[in-house]
């Protein structure tokens, strides 16, 4: 059978497809439209990431899909009940980025809030010219502040309790409480009672723009927004004015609307903002773990056994 993959992916794991063609797109990501229309025709299996766009088009010029595996956890960019439809296995890379993603989180709530970034720009950038007096360059602690997940499943209660090993006092909206973890609350409650936000909901259209500007206007004066999930679910307008007039002290951002950035973003030239660039799961760990879920994913859809781990 033949396997495309949109990217490179480790060796090790692309081992496991012994005995198969395997067709990887080694050019910039992503791989643009009208080749993965050419490349998908004929392909049993498809590997893709998150900045590949899977809709009904794509699935339709792979006419032999058997099966699809995205290389994350997140999978709004494949029409999924499209491909189901069509009798394709769709899997994907759960529980092996959580802590890696998690731990990011918290080195962006620990940067934005005691400005490490903004620091060490000002150091490089020789504007280091007078020592710090007592109420100069002073940020948030942690101990004892709220912090607001908005997304309580894998990802958010990793951040939880990383963020109660630092004395936080956490509270959390999602669809509905999750058993044995006290403070769940309503969305607006998050926003006004929260310090810091942490945004951990997947995509989708009931969460796509909910850190909108009704959310922000609620948020606590001085309070952090945080978001490693996916840049479509903040209204980034409102966030950038809210940042820039003072009433949030600064935003922590993976994940941006429109991915890759480029020069100029509005909210990546503020200076109380810390931006990555999409790298939540980029530990060697959770990286080739990813791969080996991938591969597996689409033997089991190949082979008729359905992805090993199914969205
Ligand atoms: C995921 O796995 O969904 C992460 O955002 C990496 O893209």
């Amino acid at each position: 059978m033949r396997v495309l993959l949109t990217s490179r992916l480790h060796g090790e794991a692309l081992g496991r497809l012994a005995g198969h063609e395997v067709d990887v797109y080694a050019g910039p990501n992503p791989m643009p439209g009208a080749e993965l229309a050419r490349r998908i025709a004929g392909a049993d299996g498809l590997i893709c990431f998150p900045f590949d766009r899977i809709g009904r088009d794509v699935i339709d010029a792979g006419s032999g899909l058997r099966a699809i595996s995205t290389y994350s956890v997140g999978y709004d960019h494949i029409d999924v009940s499209y491909a189901r439809g069509r009798g394709i296995a769709v899997g994907h890379t759960p529980d092996v980025l959580t802590a890696a993603t998690a731990d990011l989180a918290l080195a962006l709530i620990l940067d934005v809030t005691r400005r490490v970034s903004e620091g060490d720009r000002m150091v490089r950038g020789g504007r280091w010219t007078q020592m710090i007096g007592a109420r100069d360059y002073v940020g948030a602690g942690l101990q004892g502040r709220t912090l607001g997940v908005l997304g309580m499943g894998r990802i958010g209660r990793a951040v939880a309790s990383r963020a109660a090993a630092f004395g936080m006092k956490v509270i959390y909206h999602s669809r509905r409480p999750v058993d044995g973890i006290p403070g769940h609350c309503t969305l607006g409650e998050l926003a006004s009672r929260s310090d810091i936000v942490s945004v951990h909901a997947p995509l989708s259209p009931a969460t796509e723009g909910i850190v909108g500007e009704g959310f922000i206007r609620m948020m606590r004066r001085g309070a952090y927004l945080v978001n490693t999930s996916r840049g479509a679910l903040v209204d980034e307008e409102a966030l950038a004015a809210a940042l820039r007039d003072g009433r949030l002290a600064g935003a922590g951002l993976d994940v941006l609307r429109k991915e890759p950035a480029g020069a100029g973003h509005l909210l990546a030239s503020l200076g109380n903002v810390v931006a990555t660039p999409h790298i939540g799961s980029a530990t060697e760990e959770a990286r080739l773990a990813m791969a080996h879920m991938a591969v597996e994913n689409v033997l089991g859809g190949m082979e008729g056994r359905g992805a090993a781990h199914p969205v």
